[in-house]
């Protein structure tokens, strides 16, 4: 019995890891498609952008009432919240933890719950930036009065 193992040439295949260029990321990132982000220049209330001009001043008491109109069905009548929707006047709404970016946001898109067990905000149709701004003016002032700030 040979212990001889005949050797078979070229067994070894080297298998060289072959340089590969990195997968050219072509990060196509088309911008967000959030539109505008309050350029200001033109009529954001033409749909592009959903932040007011630029030196918009709002208007609390129009405010109240487009509220009244459109978010009270859950929010409150007084933004105190009701079986549908929380309370606005909450230190969790503060400016400081959401800033008035998150209105404009939850306006458009609606908002899923994370912070309650309401379920989600619908996107709230037919309020152009102006209105919301206004909105948020409105419950700021009312907030202040809460002393939640
Ligand atoms: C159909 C009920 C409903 C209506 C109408 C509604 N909301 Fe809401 N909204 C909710 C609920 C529910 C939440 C809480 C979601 C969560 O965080 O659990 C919420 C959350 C929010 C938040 C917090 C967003 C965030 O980033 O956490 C804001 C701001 C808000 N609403 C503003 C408004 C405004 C302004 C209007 C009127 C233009 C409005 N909502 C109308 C139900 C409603």
């Amino acid at each position: 019995m040979s212990a001889v193992a005949p050797q078979a040439g070229g067994g070894v295949v080297t298998a060289r890891p072959r340089a590969r260029p990195g997968p050219a990321v072509v990060a196509g990132l088309l911008g967000l498609m959030l539109g505008g982000c309050g350029g200001g220049e033109e009529d954001s209330a033409s749909g592009g952008g959903f932040l007011p001009p630029a030196g918009y001043v709002a208007d609390a008491a129009r405010g109240r009432a487009l509220f009244q109109a459109n978010c009270a069905r859950c929010h409150g009548a007084g933004a105190r919240g009701t079986g549908q929707g929380p309370p606005l006047l909450h230190p969790v709404y503060r400016p400081g933890h959401h800033a008035d970016l998150a209105f404009y946001l939850a306006v458009r898109n609606g908002v899923q719950p994370h912070h309650w067990k309401f379920g989600p905000m619908p996107p709230v149709r037919g309020l152009d930036p102006e209105a919301v701004a206004d909105i948020v003016a409105w419950v700021r002032q009312q907030q202040r009065m809460a002393a939640i700030q």
